[in-house]
């Protein structure tokens, strides 16, 4: 390799790692990220779910093991400090009522155990295990996230 495409290389090497850096480190934006991942995951349940896609037992299955990552995870991106900016919609409620919060993520994690034991394969085996899952996360969102605009 050229003495200019190592340096070219290098540079490249150097921005991605700095731009990995500060997401990570930032568990405002990291914690984002994993929802914006929760919400992808859930649109191809909810079109099952309307009718306006073919079941799919796999992809539900799919997006069921992706909430129960999260749902391991989220809980430990709400450091002291974090509480705004970052366009973040986390409510103050997450830091005045931990306990809350984290029974709020245990009963997601718990809704979406149940759905993956379930192994739905059929949307009238789906949707009696599914609702409660996305009646989980709506009841963490109207105590613990505030919308922006
Ligand atoms: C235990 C609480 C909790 C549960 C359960 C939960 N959420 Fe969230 N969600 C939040 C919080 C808090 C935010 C705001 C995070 C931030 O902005 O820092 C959020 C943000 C989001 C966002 C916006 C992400 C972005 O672009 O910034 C989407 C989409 C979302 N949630 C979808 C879902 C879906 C779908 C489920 C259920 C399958 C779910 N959430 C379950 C607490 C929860």
């Amino acid at each position: 390799m050229s003495n200019t495409n190592t340096r070219a290389l290098l540079t490249l090497v150097a921005l991605v790692c700095a731009g990995l850096a500060t997401a990570d480190t930032d568990p405002r934006v990291e914690r984002q990220e994993l929802m914006e991942s929760v919400g992808d995951a859930a649109k191809p349940m909810g079109q099952m779910l309307r009718g306006d896609a073919e079941y799919d037992a796999g992809v539900l299955m799919n997006s069921l093991e992706t909430f129960g990552a999260v749902s391991e995870e989220f809980g430990k991106l709400f450091p002291e400090g974090s509480e705004t900016g970052a366009e973040t919609e986390a409510a103050p409620a997450i830091w005045e009522d931990r306990a809350g919060f984290e029974q709020a993520l245990t009963d997601w994690r718990d809704a979406t155990d149940a759905a993956i034991a379930a192994q739905p394969q059929s949307l009238d085996e789906a949707r009696p295990v599914v609702g409660p899952v996305f009646n989980t996360c709506k009841a963490c969102h109207d105590d613990y996230r505030v919308e922006n605009e």
